[in-house]
């Protein structure tokens, strides 16, 4: 949800910033901007669209600047527009600023301001908060204790309500920029004479690997080689740098056309990266370093809540499933953004779990926040190291499944479920689970790779099916069991790449409303990879073929359908029942891939969405 980066240091800004830009474009894409200050006047660049239309539009300057900051928007307050595009400026043309984030009590500032003689000329909140710092600059003596630029953020922020990641900049200040969080994520680099700001690691990741984490309520104050960090009330704060390990090359596209489409084929290794190193010596268990949470403490618990939002919110649904097999623990699934206000009576005795492939998602961080002022342990799975989730879980899972940068989730589900499936073998060997049945399911999981990876050979077959569905306007996902949360995942990749018309069901529900959908415009995809329900799902592919609608059945190996039955087949793999699902889910992100390139949509960035939502 908005990318924003600022920079000071030796090298050329405006590069460096749309460099930095162009890796944060998947937080939001409906407009991007660029301010840079140099010899006390600040150079403003903005556009409608994509950064590759900013790096166009300011290709033909020469700028010196060594100052500046830039924003990828996805638009919350007014229409998408070159005014509502940040960097927004004060109206005397002072002070320039980007954000991340929604400042709720705009409204009032606003009229205050305009008392007081502020004009403005966007429809966003944001601009109030350019005009409120130049509002305090006016007011702050020259030549105080601190700078006039950092005092005027520092009481302006005081002020607002909501959440925020910003970077500020002066036109009368060549060697500052102020950085502040609350809410939304801020991350600092510390370069070899540079710094930068970035909503997340990807923005920086080029420059530096040395970066700070800000925390809510925290203020950095840049200047040239140096900062300084301190909360909003003025306490000091010692920055502590981490050093990531990201490999920027990782975020390559190679030759893939699309990020989804690498991203899908990166899962056997995404899958092997979530194992290693996590299976007993004994080869009966799996072992998680960072739980933080003994043995014993996990045999007290008596239920598990997850939460979490998407796509992370069918991975729950999918370890509800997992877990109360093999584990026989009591599972609940909430979406994150329901939890945060419902109150929701928990025992003394749950673990509270969330899931979020960015670590970033606001509701589930609402969510975690809430379960540990409750007192609960609180755990995360999630895949961006040093995310905020990951910082503020009492402990957890990291997925390891490198960056994933299409809007569709995909490789993160995947890891997603092999890991609730490791959760669950290791819950269920402190429990009832026998030697034997452990040492087969830790043989079952190592499969995954591998058996993915003949999913993946099969992709020309899948795009056939694909083609020949693609104009269809309504597609209906039936699973039972363990396939249903892949039934609904499946729809939510078609519908959110291909703007298609999609639900997903436990199939024997078809008969109580959703039958009435199907027809022979509305293609029916039933999951058939369960012995024991075969004949049940068969009979739910019987009425849709009754009713004169088309099935798409993806089945594994072993469960056989009769002959005629299903109009295409996608055969998958049989396996150990724990990893079914993830190796179900990938037919279905091939399925929805081709169909939304057929339909000549934009896959990486599909409309009106944005990969993390940092905005409720
Ligand atoms: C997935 O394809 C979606 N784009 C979306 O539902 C996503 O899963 C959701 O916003 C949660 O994100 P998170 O895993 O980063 O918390």
């Amino acid at each position: 949800m908005c990318g924003i980066v600022g920079y000071l240091g030796g090298g050329n800004a405006t590069g460096i910033l749309l460099e930095g830009l162009q890796r944060l474009e998947y937080r939001g894409y409906d407009s991007a901007g660029l301010a840079t200050s140099h010899r006390g006047s600040l150079q403003v660049a903005k556009r409608v669209g994509r950064v590759k239309k900013l790096a166009g539009a300011v290709s033909g300057q020469t700028s010196r600047a060594k100052l500046g900051i830039c924003h990828t928007r996805w638009a919350t307050h007014g229409g998408v527009t070159e005014e509502n595009a940040h960097p927004h400026l004060s109206c005397d043309g002072k002070i320039a600023l980007v954000h991340n984030g929604v400042i709720e009590n705009y409204l009032p500032i606003k009229k205050f301001l305009q008392s007081a003689g502020f004009t403005f000329s966007s429809q966003t909140d944001t601009e109030i908060l350019s005009n409120l710092i130049a509002y305090h600059y006016r007011k702050e003596p020259e030549g105080g204790e601190t700078s006039r630029l950092f005092e005027s953020v520092r009481k302006s922020l005081r002020q607002v309500e909501g959440t925020y990641g910003i970077a500020v900049i002066c036109a009368d200040c060549p060697s500052e920029i102020i950085g502040a969080r609350n809410g939304s994520p801020l991350i600092l680099g510390v370069g070899r004479n540079e710094i930068l700001l970035a909503s997340d690691v990807a923005g920086l990741v080029s420059r530096t690997a040395k970066v700070v984490y800000l925390k809510d309520g925290e203020i950095v104050h840049v200047r040239e080689g140096d900062f300084s960090i301190s909360t909003l009330d003025a306490e000091a704060i010692r920055p502590v740098i981490d050093e990531v390990d990201w490999d920027v090359s990782e975020s390559a596209l190679g030759h893939y056309t699309h990020y989804m489409l690498k991203e899908i084929f990166d899962q056997p290794e995404a899958l092997e990266n979530a194992m290693r190193g996590r299976f007993a010596r004994d080869g009966s268990t799996a072992k998680f370093g960072g739980l933080n949470v003994t043995p014993q403490e996990l045999r007290q618990i008596d239920r598990i809540m997850f939460c979490g939002c998407g796509t992370a919110w069918h991975a729950c649904l999918s370890l509800e499933f997992l877990i109360e097999k093999y584990a026989r623990i009591p599972v609940e699934v909430e979406y994150a953004s329901e939890f945060r206000y419902r109150n929701a009576p928990l025992d003394k005795n749950t673990l509270f779990m969330v899931v979020s492939q960015s670590g970033e998602t606001i509701d589930t961080l609402a969510a975690l926040r809430e379960s540990k002022r409750k007192g609960y342990t609180s755990l995360a799975i999630t895949n961006v190291v040093g995310s905020t989730i990951a910082r503020e879980s009492d402990g957890g899972i990291y997925q390891h499944a490198g960056p994933e940068i299409g809007v569709a989730s995909t490789k993160a589900f995947t890891s997603q479920l092999l890991l609730g499936a490791m959760l669950a073998l290791y819950l269920g060997r402190l429990r009832d689970m026998s030697f034997n049945d452990g040492v087969e399911f830790v043989e079952g999981l190592k499969t995954a790779p591998e058996k993915a990876g003949a999913i993946l050979r099969h992709c020309n077959q899948i795009k056939d099916i694909a083609l020949k569905y693609a104009r269809k306007n309504d597609f209906l996902f039936l699973g039972r069991l363990s396939m249903f949360p892949i039934a609904l995942e499946g729809a939510l990749k078609l519908k959110e790449i291909s703007y298609i018309h999609a639900e997903g069901y436990p199939a024997a529900e078809m008969k109580h409303g959703p039958i009435a959908l199907v027809s022979a415009d509305c293609p029916t995809l039933c999951f058939a990879t369960e012995k024991d329900t075969l004949s049940k799902v068969i009979s739910n592919m019987q009425e849709v073929k009754a009713r004169n609608g088309e099935v798409i059945a993806v089945r594994s190996d072993s469960c056989r359908l009769p002959e005629g039955l299903a109009d295409d087949e996608i055969v998958i793999p049989d396996a150990h029942g724990a990893i079914m699902p993830l190796l179900a889910a990938i037919p279905m992100q091939l399925l929805s891939y081709y169909i939304a390139v057929e339909r000549g949509c934009d896959v990486d960035k599909p409309r009106n969405l944005a990969k993390s939502v940092t905005v409720e």
